[in-house]
């Protein structure tokens, strides 16, 4: 992986950084290209867009590894209020939620009845609650959360992360649940010891075990995000779809707002299921430097907003 990649990801865990970047005028701007505003309510009205561009939504409200349990309470009631919301409307959008968001460095007791509250409050609304994957060291008690979860309800789906060796085995493990995964390349700095150090590989990996769920969930009838701006994968994973005939139910296209919009729009208009993750809040250092990461190209971008 380059170097740039490795710097920014570091970069994004720095908290004397993240206060003063928070700060800045031009960093602020540069922020707004990936995401429509701090508020629930922008979030809501990108989503309203989206829809009416044929794309479905998922929002996530910025923030990881919470610590105080009041601090987790507020993220939970948080997002008890947005499902309430989402039910009352007739917007086609999930949510998406961090562990740590909801108190897994804290206790995982309390993180558990947390999303417990989410997930029963989704089934209810009858809308998938997906639970992402963050860095490596939390991945065992991630997939612990979402057994649990997935025992009390089928409206839950988790993110793996193809850069990792271990998903191979994560999915073997979780493909008899029929669940719906979201598969990813995954965004954090993780040792060559845990996980691909080549972009190739990862990319390599990212087809194998798309092609694997697909095929598995083309039985069980439960749902994959292929969720990635990679057009080459893309391009291979359609062929593939194409080739078996996969059902349009088992698979849904996912982005992150702002990336690869031209894209989106394309697999709209080829008829593919697209679903855009839109995040919000004021908490967006270190999710806005795992961006850049993924493409250094975007700190020219960054610069750039110090000259407008
Ligand atoms: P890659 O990084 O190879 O990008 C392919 C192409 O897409 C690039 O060449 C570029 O053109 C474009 N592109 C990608 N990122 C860009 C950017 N930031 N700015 C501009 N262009 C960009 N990760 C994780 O660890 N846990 C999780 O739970 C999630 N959840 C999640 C949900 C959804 C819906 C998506 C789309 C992604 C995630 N991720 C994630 C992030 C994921 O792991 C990964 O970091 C990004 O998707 C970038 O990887 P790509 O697969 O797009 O490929």
């Amino acid at each position: 992986m380059s170097v740039a990649r490795n710097l920014l990801l570091a970069a994004s865990t720095n908290a004397w950084l993240r206060d003063r970047a928070m700060q800045a005028r031009f960093v602020k701007r540069s922020v707004a290209r990936f995401m429509p505003g701090e508020r629930i309510d922008d979030a809501m009205s990108a989503a309203l867009r989206q829809q009416s561009e044929g794309i479905g939504s998922i929002l996530a409200h910025l923030g990881e590894n919470v610590t105080t349990r009041g601090e987790a309470e507020a993220v939970t009631q948080h997002y008890l209020d947005v499902l309430d919301r989402l039910g009352a409307s007739s917007l086609d959008a999930q949510v998406s939620i961090k562990p740590t968001q909801l108190g897994l460095d804290l206790d995982r007791d309390v993180c558990q009845q947390n999303v417990q509250r989410l997930v029963d409050r989704a089934a209810e609304l009858r809308t998938l609650l997906w639970i992402d994957m963050e860095n490596a060291r939390y991945v065992d008690a991630t997939l612990d959360l979402f057994r649990r979860m997935r025992r009390r309800s089928p409206f839950v789906g988790l993110a793996l992360q193809a850069c990792l060796y271990r998903t191979e085995r994560d999915v073997e493990s979780l493909l008899p649940l029929g669940a719906a995964l979201r598969l990813v390349k995954g965004a954090y700095l993780e040792p060559a010891r845990i996980a691909y150090p080549k972009k190739t590989d990862v990319d390599q990996n990212y087809y194998r075990l798309a092609s694997r769920i697909l095929g598995e969930h083309h039985r069980s009838g439960a749902l994959l995000h292929i969720a990635t701006h990679d057009p080459a994968l893309i391009d291979r994973l359609s062929a593939l779809i194409n080739g078996v005939e996969i059902p349009s139910t088992a698979y849904e296209f996912a982005m992150l707002y702002g990336i690869q919009v031209p894209l989106q729009h394309r697999l709209v208009a080829a008829g593919r299921r697209v679903r855009v993750l839109i995040s919000y809040g004021e908490y967006w250092f270190p999710w806005y430097l795992r961006r850049l990461a993924e493409r250094p190209a975007n700190v020219w971008f960054v610069v750039k907003q110090l000259f407008v």
